[in-house]
């Protein structure tokens, strides 16, 4: 199976997870992209969704699938989502998509957080993916050079802006052994908007594709 079979593969595996009449968090990327698809095939029986990004957003506007504000919901059963790193102990880096910020904030939300991903991106430590961070456009040297002092290497993402309009840097190199530590640590650098670490607020649940099927862990 190629890779993108397989987060198709885990994509439709979460559609088992969404309850009847209930408002569903959704992630960005292109797993949960497969996830969308899948809620298509049952939006007359859910609410409706929450979304991450405006490209989620499109995607779901274009199936029909009943949009919310986050404002305007009072719960959310499930959050969705997939991740460029997961390890055993369900803490992730996200953010490959740039969408971390809302991304956090709907998983802090949601009552589980289901994670769903390919077996490449399950990992012992967490770090080889590029740890993407949020940044105020003014604070873009400053915390370049607070994360050089932690010991990575910072490479601003050329020409892209996040739908809250800041800028990415993805911090490279960086020794992510306490990830709920760094994840404190880069929080409280000021410009940081979010940290791509969903270490202190890991996943529930994740859903992990292989050859061999799909492998729940809780
Ligand atoms: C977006 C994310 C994505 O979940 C992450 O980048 C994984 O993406 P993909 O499913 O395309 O591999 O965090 O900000």
């Amino acid at each position: 199976m190629t890779q993108d079979e397989l987060k198709k593969t885990v994509g439709w595996a979460a559609l088992k997870y969404v309850r009847y009449g209930t408002i569903v968090g959704v992630g960005t990327g292109t797993t949960t992209a497969y996830f969308i698809d899948a809620l298509g095939s049952v939006k007359h029986q859910i609410k409706g969704v929450v979304s991450s990004s405006e490209a989620s957003s499109a995607k779901l506007k274009s199936l029909g699938i009943p949009l919310f504000e986050l404002n305007d919901v009072d719960s959310l059963d499930i959050y969705v989502d997939g991740a460029d790193e997961i390890n055993g102990r369900m803490q992730m880096i996200k953010g490959g998509g740039a969408a971390l910020t809302r991304e956090k904030i709907i998983a802090a939300v949601a009552r589980k957080f289901i994670c769903i991903v390919d077996a490449s991106k399950l990992v012992d430590v967490l770090g080889t993916f590029p740890l993407p961070i949020e940044v105020i456009p003014m604070a873009r040297a400053w915390v370049a050079s607070e994360l050089i002092r932690l010991g990575g290497m910072p490479v601003y993402r050329q020409g892209v802006t996040t739908d809250n309009g800041n800028i990415i840097i993805d911090a490279y190199n960086l020794p992510i052994l306490d990830a709920v530590a760094v994840e404190e640590q880069i929080n409280n650098i000021p410009g940081v908007v979010t940290v791509g670490l969903f270490a202190r607020h890991g996943a529930d649940m994740a859903l992990i594709s292989s050859e061999q099927g799909v492998k729940i862990i809780s």
